[in-house]
């Protein structure tokens, strides 16, 4: 498949000193390499013109129907430098089935998976050295995304698409170590019916979530956990987690994830966690959980733990959820140990500072 991309190096690239600079201190999603990747759809050709070009602006023209019916969906995954010099990804696989997905539920062409996974490794080839040194939890954040080019009005599946991957390096999530968040119960907003987008990666899906974002923001929350729709009475997830509850201590654990009923984001972290939970002992269980057992529960002492997860932070902790009327804290509010403990099997795996005994790097450059 990577033949098949044609590339144009970048005629001015970042001079190398402010790369360096860069890599110094990235932030997240703040600073973009020197290339980007792109392939074309159209219903007469299929997939076509696979490039790798230089970084910069897209030209679209205003009546592109992206830009009146939002068909426009993307991913979101890490590539790591490992310590003999190659870069991995962590799963790719899983990401292209889901951005596969995604298109389908949205009425968008299905990019091959070997074609999303070659414009990785062709887009991190042309970029290698913007990968950060091996060793710290400093990554490559590649982000896919697609998006209808056909010009024309009318409430139409477009027959046209623009897939495109831009990559950008990130800093550790938590530079000082691990912090736990306050979240906000969105009791008025909620993020997905059944039937509707949630279990899909659209750009929609994060327009509708930054109104409650805002309200969690003004009670002093960093992020937004929904109930469902139907109900109003069952946890979903974050606006960008999926969420996790530990019961019990020492060796009775039970670890609890909201199953996939049909309104959440199926989380490759999610997914990954489980199955190094069940690693760790832990009893694993995929269920419904309503609000109101997570507040007994936080309240008796019986859940000792809760965290999102996701790609960007991995594990975030969660030390308080406040809602309308009330607060409750989590355990002692500090990061809990089985949290920390499968943040870090999974941080070592990517890193490649553990065994890849589930085949979940993909060694997309080598050393
Ligand atoms: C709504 C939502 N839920 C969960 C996740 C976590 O998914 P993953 O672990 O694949 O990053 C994300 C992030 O992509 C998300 O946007």
């Amino acid at each position: 498949m990577s033949a098949q991309f044609s590339r144009t190096s970048n005629p001015d690239p970042t001079p190398e000193a402010r790369r360096t600079e860069i890599l110094a201190a990235p932030g997240f999603g703040r600073y973009f390499t020197d290339h980007m990747a792109t392939v074309r759809w159209n219903a007469q050709r299929g997939w076509h013109d696979a490039a790798v070009v230089p970084y910069g602006p897209l030209v679209l023209d205003p009546a592109s129907m992206v830009l009146h019916y939002g068909q426009e969906i993307f991913e979101g995954l890490k590539a790591y430098r490992q310590p003999d010099g190659s870069i991995a990804s962590f799963r790719p696989e899983a990401n292209a089935a889901r951005f596969r997905a995604t298109a389908a539920r949205m009425a968008m062409a299905p990019l091959p998976d070997e074609l999303f996974v070659a414009s990785l490794a062709e887009l991190l080839d042309a970029d290698r050295e913007w990968v950060p040194p091996a060793g710290g939890e400093e990554a490559m954040y590649l982000r896919p995304f697609m998006l209808a080019t056909e010009v024309g009005l009318g409430v139409r599946p477009s027959s046209e698409y623009l897939y495109c991957l831009i990559a950008s390096p990130v800093g550790p999530y938590f530079p000082g170590g691990v912090k736990p968040i306050d979240v906000w119960l969105s009791t008025e907003y909620t993020r997905a019916a059944l039937g509707g987008t949630g279990t899909a990666k659209c750009g929609g899906n994060y327009a509708a979530s930054l109104l409650p974002q805002a309200q969690g923001a003004e009670h002093g929350c960093s992020q937004v956990v929904y109930l469902d729709a139907e109900e109003r009475h069952w946890v979903d997830e974050m606006g960008s987690n999926n969420l996790f509850f530990v019961y019990g201590s020492g060796d009775q654990i039970e670890v609890v994830t909201p199953a996939l009923t049909g309104s959440i984001l199926p989380g490759i972290t999610r997914d990954s966690l489980l199955v190094l939970a069940k690693e760790l002992g832990c009893e694993v269980t995929e269920r419904r959980m309503s609000w109101d057992e997570w507040l007994s529960g936080a309240a008796d002492g019986s859940i000792s733990e809760v965290f999102g997860c996701g790609t960007a932070a991995v594990v975030t902790p969660i030390g308080r959820v406040r809602y309308h009327g009330g607060e409750v804290v989590m355990g002692d509010g500090q990061p809990g140990p089985v949290g920390l403990r499968l943040r870090s099997m999974l941080t070592d795996i990517q890193r490649g500072a553990a065994p890849d005994t589930h085949s979940w790097m993909r060694t997309l450059v080598p050393a």
